[in-house]
């Protein structure tokens, strides 16, 4: 099968231009100007004028089916890689789990099982550590073999995921050594705990109070004293859904002593707030760890994503509806199940928030949403580009469609939308997974099972 994408402006990380691609079978074959000519050979021509054509979206961090709080994130594969499709995201890398107890490899078989023949776009995992012990640094070797390269670890979560800093360093010293890459949600579990229960037995037990107990402060200690350790043990560390402006600058700073830290920021992170969480119950639609911070961390966020400090940004889609799941947490915050919906919208908010509103170029956008994640996460020459050679994982998109967000419009299984009522700017018109289009006309055209498990490589010498 050959399609021609015709008259489009191609907008790549490094540089925009007019031209046409040429897509045989899976892959991009040809890509410039007068590319028309061939268009009596192929089987179709898509007229993308006054339209972008981008390298679909990568998003390194989503957490279908994720078991947590007592229930599990409602997104299967085939309903969250779908509601991606929609979004102009073409790649997921999500969080495989490694229950206490258990090895990595039941753990990833498991996730491997849940998504295998279910996934309408392409996928890989990291694997979340949840027990570091001499058998499990033993499995990451193996793993990262597997083209499973990146291990997430917490210093939040006391009891479920959380690892103390000896475990954090033993695993560390081993991405030294195996190439892997050590993810870290940064937040002092340990001082959280303590301020929750205070706020508790205070009677101050909305989700508000969530907002509240998970200081920013403790944000900015656990990255710094992670940043340490990675030094210490000599290994490249990223932080996942980097929220609040005492980690950004603890990781700007390591940085520009040379230290190779990088971070990611999430979209809920960059247009909501603290206040998103008050309104009583309502506001459990917004729990997420980190939480939601005073609107001033905002600026901080998109300075640092300009000034290439914070490299990508992710969605962390965990959903969990309101109705029945989110409501375990009426009458104490700390059971609320943590995490929002995003996975859908994350292209268009920062079409919107940051191309639109002049914070970014569309090349910067494209860099953020697609190539940035692929060159850092094993992806590169396959993803996150427009050129010959790299799969046809790519979106038509129309700068200057407005739409409104809203759950009884969204692909997502989830019964709200936390963006319920946003006008945005830029939409995607005509999604493509290798060479097939799967999204157009705002139907869903692919088929279940489309989606391929992705190997990845180790991403060190991508690293930048
Ligand atoms: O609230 C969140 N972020 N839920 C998902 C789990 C995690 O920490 O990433
Ligand atoms: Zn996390
Ligand atoms: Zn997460």
């Amino acid at each position: 099968m050959k399609t021609l994408i015709a008259n489009g402006t191609v907008v790549n990380a490094d540089a925009s231009q007019l031209a046409d691609v040429l897509i045989d079978g899976e892959t991009i074959a040809a890509l410039g100007t007068g590319l028309g000519r061939v268009a009596g050979e192929v089987d179709r021509t898509i007229d993308a004028t006054g339209r972008y054509v981008i390298p679909g979206g990568i998003d390194v961090h989503t957490h279908m089916e994720l078991p947590f709080g007592g229930t599990f994130a409602k997104d299967t594969f085939e309903t969250g890689t779908r509601a991606a499709a929609f979004g102009g995201t073409t790649t997921i890398i999500d969080f495989a789990v490694q229950s206490r107890g258990r090895s990595l490899r039941e753990g990833l078989d498991a996730w491997h099982a849940k998504a295998e023949g279910n996934c309408a776009i392409d996928y890989g995992f990291h694997m979340i550590m949840s027990d570091v012990n001499d058998a499990s640094l033993d499995e990451m070797d193996g793993l990262v073999g597997e083209g499973v390269t990146d291990f997430k670890l917490f210093t939040a979560y006391p009891g479920v995921f959380y690892s103390d800093d000896g475990a954090i360093f033993r695993a560390l010293q081993r991405s030294a050594t195996n190439g892997g890459t050590i993810l870290i949600h940064a937040e002092n579990g340990i001082a959280i705990d303590v301020v929750a229960a205070q706020a508790v037995a205070k009677g101050d037990t909305d989700p508000y109070y969530h907002g509240v107990v998970r200081y920013p402060i403790f944000e900015g200690e656990a990255t710094n004293r992670v940043i340490r350790l990675a030094e210490a043990a000599g290994a490249p560390v990223y932080f996942v859904h980097m929220s609040a402006r005492d980690a950004v600058e603890t990781l700007q700073a390591a940085r520009d002593r040379g230290v190779p830290a990088f971070g990611e920021t999430c979209p809920q992170y960059l247009f909501l707030s603290l206040e998103d969480l008050g309104n009583g119950f309502e506001g459990a639609k917004f729990v997420c760890s980190p939480p939601l911070r005073p609107a001033d961390h905002q600026e901080d966020l998109w300075r640092a994503l300009v000034r290439d400090d914070i490299q990508l940004v992710s969605t962390d889609h965990c959903p969990f509806d309101f109705h029945d799941q989110k409501q375990l947490g009426q009458g104490d915050f700390r059971k609320i199940p943590n995490g929002l919906p995003g996975v859908e919208d994350r292209v268009d908010l920062l079409h919107d928030g940051g191309v639109v509103q002049g914070r970014i170029s569309k090349e910067r956008w494209v860099e953020i949403c697609s190539a940035a994640p692929a060159r850092m996460f094993g992806l590169a020459g396959r993803k996150g580009v427009v050129a010959v050679g790299a799969d046809a994982d790519l979106v038509v998109y129309d700068p200057a469609k407005v739409h409104t967000i809203s759950a009884s419009t969204h692909h997502m299984d989830v019964d709200y939308s936390c963006y319920e009522g946003r006008q945005v700017t830029g939409a995607s018109e005509l999604v493509l997974s290798r060479g097939k289009v799967i999204v157009e006309g705002g139907r869903y055209v692919g088929a279940k099972g489309d989606g391929r498990f992705l190997k990845r490589a180790v991403a060190r010498d991508h690293l930048v």
